[in-house]
């Protein structure tokens, strides 16, 4: 049956180039030449002993310092470079005969794969996910696979933070050889008359068989309860090494929609069975709801006119870079949610396949967006790859094909669009392909005409010309906004590099948050809005350099703490009435001053009170808000929001104390101890009082003990150069996020702080048990791989110590002992004689190193740099461990075992793996 397991765990990692220039020897060269004989850090031996261990996911970038010098403001100012993983691990004997895949959902950006010395796949997209089968070059059993990987992250697809690294995760799936084909399914529900539908299933189904295969494909759909609500069978026949696709159609009525509200969940159980047994099995989720868009009213989920109100985001968060645990896709997903968004560009990248689970989840429509505009062979598969995965997502609404590129409006973009459109089409002609343009919209010979939706970014000033000109043609804000915001900051400062929170500074191309929403919302036709971003992300400083290092743009800032602006999308957004004072009431020292104060509501009138008397009541247009200047006076503000002259919600701001302890916010209650789950913990500088002092910057120290540990800590201060691994962080404006990752354990977690001028104080997270996804182990073991044997036996027994030329060929021959017995030696007499070398620096003689010989017999006499360590007879296949002494670290361990035979011996020779074991085995 299906397994699939995560390899996220235990990589040997080494940042910078390695290996040098290897040796150009003959026996190197053409040893290398061969399948299987790679030499340097992509083979089967390397000294990664002195490497790091780390887990998946993984991004080096971010944790490298902030350089002024050679870093680019647009990546944060952050290197990227290059960088090698190791993993080693072994694969049991019952795995042979089925089908073993590796799965990477991402590596930033430009990777080769080497598997058990040999490239295996090279991918040039940082943001595709990629799998390729390992069957055939895997070993089984004691001797260890070595899969490793080359990343060249300083080749950049983006002009933002696109961090560096296996920052997505990874996984090996095993399967019978009869099986779902990788992305094999796919899951089409089409509405028919009144509330039945069609579930139209293609299942892919792969045989690596060496016989025809006749097989059954049993589907049932489940529903949100786990009811079973429909199954279709159907049979067909396999060629050896040749996949089938099957079509059925399963009719279902009235199903519970999936919708943004109620995202109604369906699962479709695929079972392969051969002769009547079950041999794969795969769930994958829908869910039932159609899609359709207007030129003239826009966007329809389920016949319901729904206006996007969505926002863009680059993938990385404060403290992890992109290398976000699932979880938090989850967070930042339920926080845009909670501003009243619908729906999430995945800007300009296509995203991690956990982050549209997310969306499936919680309900937020996606735009599924492609890196390259390329419509060369490698572009072409890009946009395959991203449609083959991501079809089933009922939150994915639409795609994009590119952002603001140079070539929209020219005849050739065109022909490169259409191309590109054309892969979709033919993987999924249900979801409309737009491209994101800034220009060439008018252009006859261009892109704007050939989407099924024109996707504008900016150009406010274009809509109604090009509405004019395309009255047909649906059209969307696919980026708008680029407002500027500091969090927490009211006073607009050039020098410092910050912002203030009133809703007017922008990008020169950009609008203010108002004036956007204004236009949308007043026009039917515009489908709606992708505000250029949810979240700051690291990179594209605009528009400061250093010592900025992340945006400015973001309604939330990296960590996912709102500014002012995320209550301005409440108010336009929700429905409920929210009442939001911008601006905090600390203003000491300038008593009896005028202070800027607005509003961010959707009551029709406010009242606005300074320690209790009114100072003044305003209606308020809900596009332009109402702002005032108040002379300070120490106390408490307060505004009053009415609807209809009804009193409907109030919002005060204080003059606090300062920052007298810390209010601690774990996200959720519970962390499970599954090793995979995380929780983000907010912290708060709090008064005596309990009110947040949010003008608080004081310094935290933090530490972890338990089940977890602390992934990475930031404060959403764009100019803040704090290291994200860190044990202390600045407070900015009042507050700081760290992030919690479980280990696998139980036991509970105690968070201490304690900071300037605050008492210490813990916080303790329950820990849940919970069983530890399955994962792959890694292993230390070091295998012996370069054994030459003497090709015929020799009457006379050989000199150990005699110097010996391995490049001859006729006397010495490469081997694999892996493989076990040698047929050639049957009956014989004789000697024989093998060598290998193990250079003294890839053995930790710290732990206790072991020479191990999984499988040897005959007259075994075995030398180790000259001297004879071990001789005995040995009748059957036997397991032997010899100690290895420390030798100098220059030295070569050169290994002879010399084999008396006899034609009466079973199977005589080196039958097994051999490799250098530690005592000490990771876990
Ligand atoms: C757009 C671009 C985005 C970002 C933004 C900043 O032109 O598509 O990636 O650079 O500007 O305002």
């Amino acid at each position: 049956m299906r397994e699939r397991l995560s390899m996220n765990k235990d990589w040997l990692f080494h940042l910078g180039e390695v290996g040098g220039k290897l040796s150009s020897t003959h026996d190197v060269i053409y040893g290398q030449a061969k399948a299987g004989g790679l030499k340097g850090p992509g083979g089967l031996e390397w000294n990664d002993n002195e490497w790091d261990m780390v887990q998946l996911p993984h991004d080096w970038s971010f944790r490298l310092p902030f350089d002024r010098e050679h870093g680019v403001a647009d990546f944060g100012y952050k290197n990227r470079g290059i960088g090698w993983y190791r993993k080693k691990f072994v694969l049991d004997e019952q795995d042979q005969g089925k089908q073993l895949s590796i799965q990477f959902d991402g590596i930033a950006t430009h990777a080769t794969i080497y598997f058990n010395g040999s490239v295996i796949h090279r991918n040039f997209c940082g943001y595709t996910s990629f799998s390729f089968d390992i069957s055939d070059r895997a070993f089984f059993g004691n001797r260890p696979n070595v899969l490793a990987v080359r990343v060249n992250a300083e080749e950049s697809e983006g002009w933002w933070y696109e961090g560096a690294g296996i920052y997505r995760n990874c996984w090996l799936t095993k399967t019978d050889k009869l099986h779902i084909a990788e992305r094999g399914i796919w899951v089409n529900p089409q509405k028919q008359a009144d509330k039945l539908w069609q579930t139209n299933i293609e299942a892919t189904v792969r045989s690596e068989y060496e016989q025809p295969v006749h097989f059954t494909v049993k589907s049932t759909i489940l529903d949100p309860q786990q009811n079973i609500v429909g199954e279709g069978v159907s049979e067909s026949v396999v060629e050896p090494y040749d996949q089938v696709k099957l079509q059925q159609m399963i009719e279902l009525n009235d199903p519970q929609l999936w919708d943004i509200e109620h995202p109604h969940l369906y699962t479709l159980k695929c079972s392969v069975l051969k002769d009547g047994l079950v041999v794969d099995e795969l769930d994958t989720a829908f869910g039932y709801r159609t899609i359709r868009i207007c030129p003239d009213t826009g966007f329809y989920l389920n016949e319901r006119p729904i206006k996007i109100k969505g926002t863009c985001n680059h993938q990385d968060h404060a403290g992890v870079g992109v290398a976000l645990p699932d979880e938090l896709h989850a967070y930042r997903i339920k926080r845009l949610k909670e501003m009243g968004s619908n729906a999430y560009r995945a800007a300009h990248h296509n995203p991690a396949p956990e982050l549209l689970d997310a969306c499936d989840r919680l309900g937020m429509l996606v735009m599924d967006e492609n890196r390259n505009f390329d419509s060369s062979e490698e572009g072409l598969k890009q946009v395959e790859n991203m449609v083959t995965r991501d079809r089933n997502h009922p939150s994915v609404v639409m795609y994009s094909l590119f952002n603001e590129e140079p070539l929209q409006g020219t005849p050739i973009g065109r022909k490169m669009f259409k191309w590109m459109k054309n892969v979709i089409r033919r993987l999924d002609p249900t979801r409309p392909v737009l491209g994101a343009m800034n220009g060439g919209v008018m252009e006859d010979e261009g892109t704007a005409d050939i989407m099924d939706i024109t996707g504008f970014n900016y150009m406010n000033g274009a809509y109604e010309a090009f509405r004019a000109k395309h009255p047909q043609q649906p059209l969307i804000g696919s980026e708008t906004v680029s407002a500027f915001s500091t969090r927490g900051n009211y006073v607009y400062d050039k020098q410092q590099q910050v912002f203030d929170s009133f809703d007017e500074q922008r990008a020169s191309w950009g609008n203010t948050v108002r004036e956007s929403w204004k236009t949308i919302n007043t026009h039917d036709y515009i489908m709606g809005t992708f505000v250029w971003t949810g979240f700051d992300y690291r990179g594209e400083p605009t528009p400061y350099q250093w010592p900025s290092v992340s945006t400015h743009f973001g309604i939330m800032d990296t960590c996912g703490f709102p500014k002012d602006s995320y209550y301005l999308y409440q108010a336009f957004w929700l429905e409920e009435p929210v009442l939001h004072i911008v601006s905090h009431w600390n203003w000491l020292g300038l008593e009896g001053q005028p202070i800027k104060v607005m509003t961010h509501t959707n009551c029709d009138e406010v009242a606005v009170y300074v320690n209790g008397r009114l100072f003044d009541r305003q209606s308020v247009d809900i596009y332009e808000q109402q702002t005032w200047q108040i002379p300070y006076e120490p106390g408490t503000l307060t505004m009053e929001g009415y609807r209809a002259g009804k009193l409907v919600a109030t919002a005060h701001q204080h003059t606090t104390g300062s920052a007298a302890r810390l209010k601690i916010e774990p996200h959720k209650s519970v962390l499970l101890g599954d090793g995979r789950d995380a929780i983000v913990v907010n912290v708060h500088a709090v008064d005596e009082q309990g009110r947040y002092v949010t003008t608080a910057n004081n310094l935290v120290q933090f530490s972890c003990e338990g089940s977890g540990f602390i992934a990475g800590c930031g404060n959403g201060n764009p100019n803040s150069h704090e290291a994200d691994i860190a044990s202390s962080r600045k407070l900015f404006n009042g507050s700081l996020q760290i992030i919690v990752q479980s280990v696998h354990g139980s036991e509970n977690i105690t968070l201490t702080f304690s900071g300037e001028n605050l008492p210490e104080q813990q916080l303790v997270i329950p820990v849940q048990a919970a069983v530890e996804p399955p994962y792959v182990p890694s292993a230390r073991d070091l295998y012996i791989n370069d054994w030459f044997v003497t090709q015929e036996p020799q009457a006379d027994k050989p000199d150990p110590h005699a110097e010996v030329d391995l490049t001859n060929m006729n006397t010495w021959e490469k081997v694999d002992v892996s493989f076990g017995f040698r047929e050639s030696l049957k009956n014989k007499g004789g000697y024989i004689m093998y060598r290998a070398q193990l250079a003294a620096e890839l053995i930790q003689f710290s732990r206790l190193p072991q020479l191990m010989f999984q499988a040897i017999s005959g007259n075994v006499e075995i030398y180790m740099n000259g001297k004879l360590q071990f001789a005995q007879m040995i009748e059957w296949n036997t397991e032997i461990a010899l100690s290895l002494e420390p030798f100098a670290s220059d030295e070569q361990l050169a290994i002879v075992v010399i084999i008396g035979l006899h034609p009466d011996m079973h199977t005589p020779g080196i039958n097994g793996t051999v490799s250098v074991r530690n005592e000490k085995q990771s876990d």
